[in-house]
């Protein structure tokens, strides 16, 4: 299991701040960092390229959800841009999801996507209002969706990386809502890192617990301590 810091701060420069931080003290093995659509929006590509000469492995994590064309437009472009990671919407459908797998295969890209499944702030009556269906039933659907389609992988809850794996021990699993103690925000289905490493998630992506926290440094070594447990 990797960490994933998501650097969703008010702006470049904390964020930046720290990268650094980070940088000093731990391995780029160890950790990768999550450039968001508030960091992508305002900061851009230049900061992407800031980040990978600092060394780091990047997931950027724009969610595209779009026609099949658009959206292998801009999955080409982020492997252009050299991420490692990169997020779209599963539900989106096989044959966006195909065509970007092809493209790939042919760009012999190293580049990994993962399709978005239900999102983490969702609850079972948010998630039935939009889908009509439990998130179980649809994650379920999706994930073989993903997987028929060539996909390497899903963004998903904990509660769901058992189902996933299910479908296939080769889908990868990313697993925001990651909460050190209970919290009351926008993320409903949340776990801590010792229960995300016990289920067998792949990555953890962790925000607001790491950077709202005076010692930054110290709650990374808390999570890095727990995902060795
Ligand atoms: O601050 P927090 O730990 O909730 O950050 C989680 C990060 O993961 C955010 O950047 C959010 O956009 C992202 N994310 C998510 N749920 C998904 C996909 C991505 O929370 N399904």
């Amino acid at each position: 299991m990797k960490l994933c810091i998501a650097l969703d701060m008010p702006s470049m420069q904390e964020n930046l701040k720290l990268a650094k931080e980070v940088r000093e003290h731990f391995s780029n093995e160890e950790i990768w960092l999550k450039v968001g659509l508030r960091s992508f929006v305002r900061d851009g590509r230049d900061f992407v390229r800031i980040l990978q000469d600092l060394g780091f492995r990047i997931f950027l994590d724009l969610k595209i959800y779009d026609i099949p064309n658009t959206m292998l437009d801009c999955v080409y472009e982020c492997h252009k841009l050299g991420v490692d990671m990169m997020t779209i919407h599963a539900s989106c459908g096989k044959e966006a999801m195909r065509s970007i797998a092809k493209l790939l295969r042919k760009e012999s890209s190293d580049m990994r996507v993962v399709a978005v499944s239900a999102l983490t702030s969702f609850d079972e009556d948010g998630f039935r209002e939009i889908y009509n269906t439990s998130i179980q039933h649809g994650v379920n659907s999706l994930a073989n969706i993903v997987y028929e389609s060539g996909i390497d992988g899903l963004v998903c809850s904990i509660d769901e990386v058992l189902l996933i794996k299910s479908i296939s021990n080769t889908l990868f699993t990313v697993t925001p809502g990651i909460r050190l103690e209970s919290s009351s925000d926008d993320q409903k289905r949340t776990a801590n890192v010792k229960v995300a490493k016990k289920i067998g998630s792949d990555f953890i992506v962790v925000g607001r617990p790491i950077y709202n926290a005076i010692d930054k440094v110290g709650v990374i070594k808390q999570i890095l301590n727990d995902m060795k447990l």
